[in-house]
């Protein structure tokens, strides 16, 4: 039983819940701090916080599928955001997104096969003068063409390697 315990027990959840004083209104605020700090809300990580927040798994389930920006699975290792809102899909995000799965076989909203870069759509990057707009790894970037897209997964796939 002990094992199972261990097993379970995700300690960066813990301590987060911790530095929130096991407030189970502050939910929201504990979640979105695990996924800063872990990248995604794992198993192991829910499961300790509904312990530390004396809540019901299905509770934080029910709270983690209803937001979208929740991610239940590990990331790859780098992340494209490419903006599909109006200013940028007038001036081409819906091509670039087209050549990706094309070029990079990888789909909105999905992971390369390697498990390198995902694509991800996201609504205006307060960037629409400069469309279309992408944000890599946290790095916004404006007037992505096809070709500036095919560099810059390519860097992302060097820098994948050299990790
Ligand atoms: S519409 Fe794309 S950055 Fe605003």
């Amino acid at each position: 039983m002990a094992a199972l315990i261990d097993k379970l027990e995700h300690a960066p959840a813990r301590l987060i819940c911790g530095r929130h004083d096991n407030r189970p209104d502050v939910l929201l605020e504990i979640l979105h701090e695990v996924q800063a700090t872990e990248g995604w809300l794992s198993d192991d990580a829910l499961h300790t916080i509904a312990d530390a927040l004396n809540i019901s798994r299905a509770e934080i389930h029910g709270v983690v599928s209803f937001y979208n920006d929740y991610k239940r699975e590990a990331p790859a290792k780098h992340c494209i955001k490419l903006c599909h809102a109006e200013a940028c899909q007038a001036v081409g995000s819906g091509a670039l997104a087209a050549h990706a799965k094309n070029k990079w076989n990888v789909s909105t909203g999905g992971k390369s096969a390697d498990n390198k870069i995902e694509l991800e759509a996201v609504y205006c990057l307060g960037n629409c003068a400069l469309g279309p707009s992408a944000m890599i790894d946290g790095e916004l970037i404006g007037r992505v063409t096809s070709e500036r897209l095919d560099a810059l997964i390519e860097r992302c796939i060097e820098e994948s390697e050299c990790e």
